[in-house]
């Protein structure tokens, strides 16, 4: 199977069109966004989060396998005129009923979902895409490390390709004793974190 050949007609027109317009709204790569769609359904996560919405052309890649594992995606995004694309976008190819799109900014977004998840209010994540502001990776890791899961995942995007920026990031999971890494060579480089131990 061609891997957008899963998506119907509408939502296929949608991704063909994002997909021209993809250095201007910083999109990941089709390949990319296959394996993490293939990724959520081998791991039957339930629970995702995504830091950088942008238009939604990932978020319907995620949003796509929730569908087979019966879970939600809640995206962040502070950029307003982006989210409202991302919100039309997911509209059209719906997947909208299981997407919840924060609009702010990711720290502080964070901080409110530490406190939930202490107060059980919230539940932990057990998938997290990272594809938000490169030079804060290494302060998003700190915040949703309590917020993961064990046996949870993180994917962090633009790993080789903003190799410096991302440094500190890498170095703290590489040293980190309670995850197992590796890098990956798509196109922008993802950087795989999967939580062995609490
Ligand atoms: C690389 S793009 C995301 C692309 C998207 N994941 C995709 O592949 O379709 C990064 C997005 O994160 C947003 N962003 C950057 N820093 C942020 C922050 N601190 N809080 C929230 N959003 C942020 C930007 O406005 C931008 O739209």
């Amino acid at each position: 199977m061609n891997t957008i050949d899963k998506f119907d007609t509408k939502s296929k027109d949608v991704l063909f069109a994002l997909e021209q317009t993809r250095k201007e709204f910083w999109n990941i790569d089709r390949a990319t966004a296959n394996f993490l769609n293939m990724l959520i359904k081998m791991h039957n996560s339930k629970n995702v989060l995504e830091l950088g919405t942008s238009n939604g052309y990932s978020a319907i890649w995620l949003a796509d396998a929730l569908r087979h594992t019966g879970g939600k995606l809640t995206t962040i995004e502070f950029w307003d005129k982006r989210q409202s694309v991302a919100k039309e976008n997911f509209k059209i190819c719906k997947v909208d009923s299981l997407i919840e799109p924060l609009l702010g900014s990711a720290l502080a977004i964070l901080d409110e979902m530490g406190s939930e998840v202490k107060q059980g209010t919230r539940e932990p994540f057990d998938f997290i895409f990272i594809d938000a502001n490169k030079l804060e990776y290494i302060e998003y890791f700190h915040k949703i490390d309590p917020l993961l899961k064990f046996g949870g995942i993180i994917a962090a995007d633009n790993t080789i390709s903003h190799a410096k920026k991302v440094e500190p990031y890498i170095k703290a999971l590489e040293e980190h004793p309670n995850y197992q890494n590796q890098m990956l060579n798509f196109e922008a480089g993802l950087f795989l974190s999967y939580k062995v131990q609490v």
